[in-house]
C-alpha cells in the first residue's frame, strides 16, 4: 500500500520534473514570432532582446505578428535578415503596381536604433507640380531645384505606364518623384502632407533587368540597424543563444540576462544550468535516460495496482 503510494507520486515528481525542463512555453522570451525567428537585437516582449528595440518592435501574444511601431503607425514585419542586420517591413497604406492608395507617409524615430537602407526606394506619387516642396524647396530666387532623383526617373515611367491601378487613374508623370532615404536628411520623415504628395510608393532590393517590371519589385520598406556603435554582436549573447537560451535584460538595471528553456534566468548561459543539473541529479537531464525511466515508471505504478 505505502509502496503504491511512494510510487505514485515519485511518477508524478518525474513527470512534473520532465514537463518543467522541457515545456519551451515557459520561457519568457520566444525564439519565434509567427514564421519570423526572433534573435538578439529583437525580443519579443518586455526584458527581451535589446532594451532599445522593444519599445518599438513587438509580438503580438495571440495574433503571433510580429510589428515596428513608429510615431507615424504600426507596420507589419514580414522578414528580418540577421547576417545583413536588415529588417523589411511593409507599409499597409502603401502603394504598389498592384493597387493605388491614399497614404500620410512614413516616418522613423530620431531615437530609434535603426535607420533607412540605402536600397530602400520611395516614390512620391501624385504630388502637386507647383506646390510640393520635391519639385520647388527653395524659394530665394536662384529657381526651381528639384530634390528627385532625374536620372532615376526611369522608375517613374514605368510605374506610371505598366501598373494598371496607377495608368487607370491617369495621373502626368511629372506629377512622381523618386526620393531616395538620402535625400530625407536627418528629419528620418516623409511626410506626404507637407511634401503635398497623395500617396507613395517603397520597394527594396531591385535585381538587374528588374527595373521595367514594377509587378515584381520588392514592395516594402528596408531598415538596417546595428549592435553597438562599433556594431559588434555581444559574445555573452552569443553563447546564451548557443545554449538554447534567448537574449534578454533585467528590466530594473538593464543588465545582460540568458533566458534559458524553463524560464530560469542565468547572467551567462544556459550550458550552466544544464551542467549544474546534472550535478544534482546526474541522469536525469539526459533524454535518453529520461524517456525509458519515465516508461519504466509507469509499468511499475500499473503492476502495482
Ligand atoms: C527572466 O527574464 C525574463 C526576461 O528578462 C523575465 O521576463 C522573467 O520574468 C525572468 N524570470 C525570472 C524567474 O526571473
Ligand atoms: C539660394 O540658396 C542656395 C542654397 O541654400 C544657395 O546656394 C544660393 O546661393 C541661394 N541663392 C540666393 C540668390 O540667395
Amino acid at each position: 500500500m505505502s509502496l503504491k503510494r511512494s510510487s505514485s507520486s515519485f511518477f508524478i515528481f518525474l513527470f512534473s520534473f520532465f514537463f518543467l525542463s522541457s515545456h519551451v512555453s515557459l520561457q519568457a522570451c520566444q525564439k519565434t514570432c509567427g514564421q519570423i525567428p526572433i534573435k538578439y537585437p529583437l525580443g519579443t516582449g518586455s526584458g527581451c532582446g535589446d532594451p532599445r528595440f522593444t519599445r518599438y518592435i513587438t509580438c503580438d501574444p495571440d495574433q503571433q505578428t510580429l510589428t515596428l511601431t513608429t510615431h507615424t503607425g504600426s507596420y507589419p514585419i514580414t522578414s528580418v535578415d540577421y547576417a545583413k542586420q536588415e529588417i523589411y517591413v511593409t507599409d499597409p497604406s502603401m502603394s504598389t503596381c498592384a493597387c493605388t492608395r491614399p497614404s500620410h507617409g512614413f516616418g522613423l524615430d530620431w531615437d530609434a536604433p535603426f535607420s533607412f537602407h540605402d536600397d530602400t526606394v520611395f516614390t512620391l506619387l501624385d504630388c502637386s507640380v507647383d506646390e510640393s516642396p520635391v519639385f520647388t524647396p527653395l524659394s530665394n530666387g536662384s529657381g526651381r531645384v528639384s530634390l528627385c532623383d532625374r536620372q532615376s526617373s526611369s522608375i517613374c515611367t514605368f510605374l506610371y505606364s505598366n501598373c494598371r491601378a496607377i495608368s487607370l487613374i491617369n495621373l502626368q508623370v511629372s506629377t512622381c518623384c523618386v526620393y531616395v532615404p538620402l535625400d530625407l536628411g536627418p528629419s528620418f520623415e516623409m511626410d506626404l502632407n507637407k511634401l503635398k504628395c497623395s500617396s507613395y510608393s517603397g520597394f527594396y532590393n531591385l535585381g538587374p533587368g528588374q527595373e521595367s517590371h514594377p509587378e515584381n519589385w520588392n514592395y516594402g520598406i528596408a531598415l538596417k540597424y546595428k549592435f553597438n556603435v562599433f556594431d559588434e554582436y555581444p559574445g555573452v549573447c552569443g553563447s546564451c543563444e548557443r545554449s538554447n537560451g534567448a537574449c534578454g535584460f533585467n528590466t530594473q538595471s538593464s543588465s545582460f540576462v540568458c533566458n534559458c528553456p524553463g524560464g530560469i534566468n542565468t547572467t551567462s548561459d544556459c550550458f550552466f544550468l544544464y551542467n549544474s543539473a546534472s550535478i544534482l541529479v546526474p541522469w536525469f537531464s539526459r533524454e535518453w535516460v529520461m524517456y525509458p525511466l519515465s516508461w519504466f515508471v509507469v509499468w511499475m505504478v500499473m503492476v502495482l495496482r
